[in-house]
């Protein structure tokens, strides 16, 4: 089975729109630092140019968590592969997404981190598929909802391939 790789979100029109993210963002937080915690692996592009578009004073944190395996689909099994290195009671968290599908995934980390005290917890992802939907999320800032077609390229994979990619792609069979 051969795979192709079509282009559904040009790598220009990714960074008009992460610019426009960032601008809102900066002036919803007017007052740093903003903790960006980034989901390994997916967010870490979104991140780096997300990061440089945010005007607010930000400090970089990573954290792993795996909901898929090496397929297509989600497994709903989420396991932490790894925690933060800081503490992050007492100040303002901005989770950074590549796409949320199911919800799973966020839904476990929006719990694990409310307990951690934050003073405030969103999510900004560059993509979102709300047709996937399993359990409701809410989250503030989204680039681009997407139809329900698997999509690679700037930092999501399939089975750990495509993430450095430009631009968002669609993955088909030929
Ligand atoms: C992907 C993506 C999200 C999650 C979204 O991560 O990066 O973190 O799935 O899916 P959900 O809403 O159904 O939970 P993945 O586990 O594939 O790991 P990766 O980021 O390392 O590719």
């Amino acid at each position: 089975m051969a795979l192709a790789a079509r282009v559904f979100l040009p790598a220009e029109q990714i960074q008009r729109r992460v610019c426009e993210m960032g601008e809102q963002i900066s002036n919803d937080y007017p007052d740093g630092p903003i903790y960006l915690i980034a989901i390994l692996k997916g967010a870490f592009i979104f991140l780096a140019d997300l990061s440089r578009a945010i005007r607010t004073p930000s400090r970089i944190e990573f954290i792993g968590i795996s909901s898929y395996g090496r397929g297509k689909t989600t497994s709903g099994q989420v396991k932490v592969t790894k925690d933060l290195d800081v503490s992050i009671e007492g100040h303002h968290v901005l989770i950074v997404e590549d796409i949320v599908d199911s919800g799973v995934t966020l839904t476990y980390l929006m719990n694990v981190l409310k307990q951690r005290r934050p003073k405030s917890l969103q999510i900004a992802t560059l993509l979102d598929k709300p047709e996937r939907r399993l359990r409701p999320v809410e989250v503030t800032y989204v680039g681009f909802q997407i139809p329900d077609e698997f999509v690679v390229g700037y930092g999501l994979d399939f089975a750990e391939d495509y993430r450095n990619l430009r631009d968002v792609c669609v993955l088909a069979e030929e």
